[in-house]
């Protein structure tokens, strides 16, 4: 059955909201697909990270590591606990935080850190995890970008004691919007499910347990999302073949670079198709770049922009390391390209023949 007629089957049956059955059968199949024990369904990525953050329990004046180069949903979800953010750059070719910078900026106070696979490789989050369980320190696995991704065979998603997702439009798989929280910690777990949905009252329902929100995923949602986890294995392999598609035409110009497809610890998931202006005597930016090709009808997006250059971050007084130069410099000269799956290999070679002119 496809996307279409399980959506049409379940609107018919009239379980739409997030009593229906089916919320519980994605999380079960999320879990097995993971291999976390638990999985927690709601309403996006960003609430996913905001519950996965306040069920730790964290005090105050603990800080939580996240990275620089990243959406501000990782930010927004540290503060939103009144806890202090400290930031690390990336690599400069990776994009991902820097491992040993993450190793120099723990101190006594850092009490978790959230972990992100930016745009195409995974963060080394394996070697990660060794550091922090000596250290006691809590990992948060955003793998919002990175679901079917996987580090020397293991899939993304199952490292973290907490991992996350979305399922935006633009992520592997989508249920318009939503996402998920997985983890093997059953305290953890009952803490999330609580969380999800306005935390009522045990004993008196609307007497509430804590300050929760209605994040929930509809069952409908959660339908489209079964039917989307079905086919994930080819979703991720046709990005990969796009990606390469890419790499192929790209490659040889010397004034970007493109992550090659593959790497010995993972293969490239392409999750967006990500250039990066490496010759700045050209005297083009991505801003420009970009211009250029939306005038021939090419859509881009640009680069995250990086979290200690966020006007909203500006007065929280984040615990920063004191130059972000590889995170400013991405962010300047980085942008992605069309990566539909619907795309078709003549229109990825007429956007080459293009970026190749324009970056000459
Ligand atoms: C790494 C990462 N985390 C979290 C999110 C937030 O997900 P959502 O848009 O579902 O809130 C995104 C969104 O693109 C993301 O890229």
């Amino acid at each position: 059955m496809g996307d279409a007629e399980s959506v049409h089957k379940v609107l018919k049956s009239g379980w739409v909201s997030s009593e229906g059955p089916n919320v519980k059968k994605f999380e079960d199949r999320f879990s097995r697909f993971i291999g976390h024990k638990y999985s927690v369904a709601v309403s996006s990525g960003t609430a996913a990270l905001e519950i996965a953050v306040k069920s730790l329990n964290l005090k105050k004046n603990d800080e939580v590591i996240i990275p620089n180069f990243t959406i501000i949903s990782n930010a927004l979800a540290v503060i939103k606990q009144g806890l202090k953010i400290k930031l690390v750059d990336c690599d400069i070719k990776n994009w991902n935080m820097n491992l040993e910078k993450v190793e120099n900026a723990i101190t006594s106070k850092t009490k978790a850190i959230i972990a992100t696979h930016i745009y195409n490789f995974p963060f080394r989050i394996d070697l990660l995890k060794k550091i922090c369980k000596k250290k006691k320190i809590f990992i948060i696995e955003d793998a919002a970008e990175a679901l079917g991704q996987t580090i020397l065979n293991k899939n993304c998603g199952s490292f973290g004691d907490i991992s996350t997702f979305s399922f935006y439009a633009n992520k592997q798989i989508t249920t318009g919007e939503g996402g998920m929280i997985t983890t093997n910690n059953k305290t953890i777990y009952q803490k999330m499910i609580s969380l999800r949905n306005l935390s009522f009252g045990k004993v008196d329902r609307f007497n509430h347990d804590d300050i929760g929100w209605n994040y929930r995923m509809t069952n409908i949602q959660a339908t489209l999302g079964i039917s989307q986890l079905n086919r994930i294995k080819k979703i991720v392999k046709n990005r990969h073949s796009i990606g390469l598609q890419y790499y192929e035409r790209l490659k040889k110009n010397k004034n970007i670079f493109m992550p090659e497809p593959e790497k010995h610890f993972a293969k490239n998931i392409y999750w967006v198709v990500a250039v990066l202006i490496v010759n700045k005597r050209i005297k083009l930016d991505a801003k420009k770049v970009m211009q250029k090709l939306n005038k021939l009808g090419i859509g881009t997006r640009p680069f995250f922009w990086p979290m200690h250059k966020q006007k909203v971050l500006k007065n929280l007084k984040m615990h920063n390391s004191p130059e972000f130069t590889n995170s400013e410099y991405i962010s300047k000269y980085g942008f992605y390209l069309p990566s539909s799956l619907s795309l078709k290999t003549s229109e990825i070679e007429y956007i080459c023949k293009k970026v190749n002119l324009i970056l000459k």
